[in-house]
């Protein structure tokens, strides 16, 4: 498979201020000289943040690591383990088609996936909720076939299961990772036939899914709160200063709580994430007459942008061109794996002109080579 950067790209990156800090602390780990080994550790808490690795995050991560782009984007783009496309907002899954996995069903897996979350892997399901893949052996041969949901894995797997799992998800659930027949581990599915007296010293799940439910991170997207030791290698004073400032209990959740006016704005699950700088402008429920502009006249609106604007409640030229600079900055925090596209762009500008029926330099190119026809 080809592994590009994705074509639509957010206009930047920032740690938040947690992850900030325990990115800090992991470059400490490497002697003077040597930063550049946290690398996979840094892109690899960008993409726990974010769900996908963007440019604007390899190439921060980079940054902080004085290194040249080019080699970032070089360890972004050999590793699988990268998403360098949008992923499911829930989850996304990664299902081994491996051989003990082939053999026993992992084609149904997929067929599953196909039929309930899209056609193609790494296609967002329309909802936007999940995306899939099919990946090489994940190393639990024994319990195939299995797939990896977000961090933690679903093993002996069939295909009404897989079904299950998604709908759960779907419904804001998680469902126990770990063996999906009843088996508590690797075991024979009818018993033990040997140590029958080995006493494991009996968690209620086996330890992976002990530890996986312990933690309760599957699908969750990281912000750094919820890291007790940032470097337990520094020692205790040397942590206290590395922590963010504000604690878990006392930080604001970040893009967890949709305002309630955006809310009514929009359709459940809709991508609207955050209060935060700026204004909300006014929305529109529908468009007026029925009959949306053609919001795609906007250089760095596509086809994605425009349904989330219809989301977020804008479908006019005219209400884009009125926005305000607080609005603009309400915007701009708001589309979510495209922040910043608004300033980036000069939607404001661009949309006065098209408002008027004028052409912009964009609209007449977009128009010329039918960049949008269906
Ligand atoms: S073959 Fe699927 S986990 Fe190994």
């Amino acid at each position: 498979m080809l592994r590009r950067l994705h074509a639509e790209q957010p206009d930047s990156f920032a740690f938040t201020p947690a992850n900030q800090a325990w990115a800090e602390a992991q470059i400490t780990k490497y002697p003077e000289g040597r930063q550049a080994s946290a690398i996979i550790p840094l892109l690899w808490r960008a993409q726990e943040q974010e769900g996908w690795l963007t440019r604007p995050a390899i190439e921060a991560v980079c940054t902080m690591l004085d290194m040249a782009f080019i080699r970032g984007l070089e360890v972004a783009s050999f590793y699988f383990m990268f998403q360098l496309q949008p992923v499911g907002s829930v989850a996304h899954i990664q299902v081994c088609g491996t051989t003990s996995c082939m053999i026993c069903g992992a084609e149904d897996l997929v067929a599953v996936c196909k039929e309930k979350i899209a056609k193609k892997p790494h296609q967002l399901s329309a909802d936007g909720k999940f995306s899939w893949e099919e990946v090489e052996c994940l190393g639990s041969c024994t319990n195939a076939p299995m797939a990896q949901i977000g961090k933690d894995y679903y093993e002996d797997l069939t295909a009404a299961r897989m079904g299950e799992l998604i709908d759960a998800l779907a419904a804001g659930d998680v469902p126990t990772p770990g063996p999906q027949n009843g088996r508590y581990a690797a075991e024979p599915l009818g018993g033990l036939t040997t140590l029958k007296d080995f006493d494991s010293g009996h968690t209620k799940y086996n330890a992976s899914v002990q530890l996986a439910t312990d933690i309760g991170d599957t699908v969750k997207r990281i912000d750094g709160t919820e890291v007790p030791l940032i470097a337990p290698w520094q020692g205790k004073a040397a942590n206290a200063s590395a922590k963010p400032k504000a604690s878990a209990k006392n930080k604001k959740p970040v893009n967890k709580t949709p305002p309630t006016d955006a809310v009514s704005a929009a359709k459940p699950d809709t991508p609207v994430v955050a209060d935060g700088p700026g204004t909300k402008p006014e929305t529109l429920d529908a468009a007026r007459g029925g009959k949306a502009d053609d919001l795609k006249m906007i250089k760095g609106v596509g086809p994605k942008m425009e349904n989330l604007l219809h989301e977020l409640g804008f479908f006019h030229f005219d209400q884009v061109a009125a926005w305000t600079a607080d609005e603009v900055a309400w915007v701009d925090q708001n589309l979510k794996g495209f922040k910043g596209r608004v300033s980036r762009d000069n939607w404001v500008t661009q949309a006065k002109a098209l408002a008027t029926g004028a052409e912009t330099e964009f609209s007449k190119r977009a128009k010329k080579d039918g960049m949008y026809d269906e």
